[in-house]
């Protein structure tokens, strides 16, 4: 039995999406373990270019069964859309190909407006969320008054939690915030058809997935976000709400630890982060708006979620090595090489000095100053590159580098966003 977990290694969008799709080929399940519609996955083949939120990227083959596991919080509106467009793709869900966890927590229109009401409060202070209600979602899960998508086979009591937590997060909304009540009666109306159409998909995706497991099959397991996101050891509180981490597949998914597991990390050759919080190599100058992109190209670093123009710098090796620890990572992915290509130099970071956290190196803040190892570039268009002997020298000097600084081999580099657009070591 294999699970093979993909992660991502820094604030997110450093290209899982794409691994998941790669990994599932061979695969009989695909199964997301966190978060929520915050995520954005690209894939892209040929002139296809998926963007998925919540169902897993391994749905693109037909042979995958996707599982929504119980870490997630599902949006029931989003769902039915992102199902929709995958039809209208002419990409097959249906109840035998798409499960949802029953112990899934619901997110609903309250817990977007409380989201959006909290981040204005909080003025400069921000966290720079995605709006998605993920926070409220999460904190009603731990608050124990969260509707589950098993409430949606008894449409009696599932009425009932539904305009309980609308009028609860109303209260909030009003009281606290200042901000106008959802309507609460539109939106039960509307729950209850949701859970209609997607009553037929909610099963016990524990036993779905560990069943699996046991008879040999290979299991994806797909993590959205990044690490320094997670909601333990990301840059709290600038972070998301959920288990990012390769160890949130288990709990995520309501599996034992599998006999055979492989951690994937996924890692930009570069860094980025879409809202606030500590970036110590971020960049502002003509490097960044280089890294950045213009947005003509559709994977120029803009929100796959929210278009937001995503922060940028230079990869920091110390965060990596101690990410790559925290994961358990078996093999590294590099993502994104082809957008270094036509730098003279470039910087990584390899020490923090004396600005480094006595506790721990995961520890940043605005104090803390990185310090650098440049790099040769190259001139090439790497774009078409399949084989690791015909990257350019500087590249392979990177690369090398990098699986020395942090102690874990590159099994692949990318040099384009579609499928086939990779380097297999
Ligand atoms: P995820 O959230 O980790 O799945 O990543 P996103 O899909 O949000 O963001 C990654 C972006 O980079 C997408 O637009 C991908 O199509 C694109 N991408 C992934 N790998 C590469 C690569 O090697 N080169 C280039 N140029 N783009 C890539
Ligand atoms: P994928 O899976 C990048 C960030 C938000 C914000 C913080 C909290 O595509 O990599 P939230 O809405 O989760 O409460 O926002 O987390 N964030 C992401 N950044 N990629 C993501 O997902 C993200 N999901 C959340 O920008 O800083
Ligand atoms: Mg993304």
């Amino acid at each position: 039995m294999a699970l093979q977990i993909i992660v991502g290694m820094q604030w997110g969008d450093e290209g899982k999406g794409r691994f998941v799709d790669l990994l599932s080929k061979d695969a009989q399940i695909a199964a997301r373990y966190n978060g929520g519609d915050n995520a954005g996955h690209t894939i892209r083949i040929n002139d296809d270019v998926y963007k998925l939120h919540l169902i897993p990227s391994g749905i693109i083959y037909p042979q995958t069964i996707g599982v929504m596991g119980n870490g997630m919080v599902i949006n029931p509106q989003i769902l039915i859309n992102e199902i929709r467009e995958l039809r209208d793709a002419g990409i097959e869900i249906n109840p035998s190909r798409l499960k949802i966890s029953y112990a899934a927590h619901m997110i609903t229109p309250a817990h977007r407006a409380l989201d959006l009401a909290r981040e204005a409060h909080l003025g400069d202070a921000k966290i720079g969320t995605t709006g998605r209600g993920i926070g409220p979602a999460y904190a009603d899960k731990a608050h124990r008054i969260g509707v589950r998508y098993l409430d949606m086979l008894k449409p009696d009591l599932f009425k009932e939690k539904v305009t309980h937590i609308l009028n609860e997060t109303n209260h909030i909304l009003v009281n606290l915030y200042n901000s106008e009540p959802v309507d609460v009666q539109k939106i039960v109306k509307e729950y209850l058809e949701y859970a209609s159409i997607l009553t037929p998909y909610i099963a016990d995706t524990s036993k779905i997935v560990s069943d699996a497991l046991n008879e040999d099959q290979l299991v994806i397991g797909e993590g959205a976000q990044g690490a320094m996101l997670d909601i333990d050891y990301g840059t709290y509180p600038y972070n998301t709400s959920s288990s990012c981490l390769s160890t949130g597949a288990m709990t995520g998914l309501g599996i034992a630890i599998p006999k055979d597991v492989q951690v994937y990390g996924i890692a930009k050759v570069f860094q980025t982060r879409v809202g606030s919080g500590a970036f110590p190599t971020e960049l502002f100058d003509e490097q960044a708006l280089r890294l950045r992109g213009d947005g003509s190209q559709q994977w120029d670093e803009f929100g796959t979620t929210t278009g937001r123009p995503r922060r940028v710098g230079w990869l920091d090796l110390v965060l990596l090595r101690e990410i790559c620890r925290l994961n358990g990572v078996n093999a590294l992915a590099l993502t994104k090489m082809d957008v270094l290509s036509g730098i003279s130099s470039f910087d990584a970071c390899v020490g923090y000095g004396t600005t480094a956290s006595p506790v721990s190196p995961l520890i940043v803040d605005e104090s803390t100053a990185p310090e650098y190892q440049t790099f040769d570039g190259w001139q090439e268009d790497i774009g078409e590159v399949r084989q690791w002997q015909d990257l350019p020298e500087a590249a392979r000097t990177y690369v090398t580098f990098i699986e020395k600084f942090v102690d874990v081999p590159v099994k692949w580099i990318s040099v384009g966003p579609e499928r086939n657009s990779l380097i297999t070591r």
